[in-house]
């Protein structure tokens, strides 16, 4: 008999053929959000777990399905499962690693080069009619050659991008709890700062930590205050790794520039204030958004579920 698995949101098709061959599926729901009832019901039965970011997966969903054997994220991230629980009861978690990396680091050099050159505001001001013809002082930003990068999180998205940051000939720091080797801080022209002296000394400040408990308002109002006047801050990584009301607040108050983010500490929900504040940009979480991206992810993800119901030992394991 194939094993049952639960999909809680359609993937693109090639994925879904893949699945359809190997497991019977159901899928969760064709909302964005998938409601904790119907997940409790629908998970009840099933072997296999597949999911998006968006579902939590906590306690009550684990204790809900006594044959679960593995959950596979379709997300390199896995902050919306509780792993110590999963650890305890023996369920596999997998995560999607590797794949998305140049895409995200991509979407971050868009995000910093829109808010420093103000590119989502050029754009508006041209569409409503403003555009009268060339001034000299008209949308002035800011320069990046030079300028010092301070990256948090020199993981395999963060060191993307650093080697993109060469191109402008920027100056790169980071802070992580691990250092990287000599070799590798060569190869990148990176130098290590604790995380207050990178604050206080950057001109851009991208986050590409990963989201633990450690790392929740890691951009606290105390740490926000030691960010430059004239410093941009950019999230691409989890929303809640800074605290969106006091970052709000330093906005309006002139403390930074500017900001970019693509991520929102409670998603989809943004700080009002930020909506209507023009030195921000903001996006739905779209990192990683593009199809041959999210096909492999979603491929990875699929892959990792079968593997694991297969009784072999799935590609990507995060316990
Ligand atoms: C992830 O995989 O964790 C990303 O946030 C999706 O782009």
């Amino acid at each position: 008999m194939r094993p049952k698995a639960l999909v809680t949101h359609a993937l693109l098709p090639d994925a879904m053929d893949f699945l359809a061959q190997h497991v019977d599926f159901e899928i969760g729901t064709s909302e964005v959000f998938l409601p904790k009832p119907i997940l409790l019901e629908k998970v009840a039965d099933k072997r296999g777990l597949l999911a998006l970011l968006t579902v939590d997966i906590d306690r009550d969903v684990m204790d809900a399905a006594p044959l679960l054997e593995i959950i596979a994220n379709c997300a390199v991230g896995t902050d919306n499962i509780d792993i110590d629980y999963a650890r305890k009861k023996g369920i596999v978690v997998t995560n999607t690693p590797g794949v998305l990396t140049e895409t995200t680091a991509d979407l971050t050099w868009a995000l910093i080069l829109a808010v420093v050159r103000k590119i989502p505001q050029a754009d508006r001001f041209l569409r409503n009619g403003s555009f009268e013809g060339w001034k000299l002082d008209l949308w002035l930003g800011r320069e990046m050659t030079g300028k010092r990068l301070g990256i948090i999180g020199m993981g395999r998205i963060g060191r993307a991008v650093a080697e993109r940051a060469k191109g402008f000939r920027m100056d790169i720091v980071y802070y992580d709890r691990r250092q990287l080797n000599a070799d590798e801080e060569r190869a990148l022209g990176a130098a290590s700062l604790s995380l207050d002296e990178l604050l206080q000394t950057s001109d851009i400040v991208s986050i590409h930590a990963s989201m633990t408990e450690g790392s929740y308002h890691l951009l606290s109002r105390e740490k926000l205050a030691l960010m430059k006047t004239d410093a941009v801050l950019i999230n691409v990584a989890r929303g809640p790794i800074v605290d969106e009301r006091a970052l709000a607040d330093a906005l309006e108050n002139g403390r930074i520039w500017g900001a970019g983010l693509d991520v929102h500490e409670r998603e989809p929900a943004v700080e009002d204030r930020l909506l209507k504040m023009d030195n921000v940009v903001l996006l739905p979480h779209i990192g990683s958004a593009t199809y041959d991206t999210r096909l492999k992810m979603a491929m990875m993800a699929a892959t990792n579920l079968v593997m694991a119901l297969r009784g072999e030992k799935p590609p990507n394991p995060v316990i």
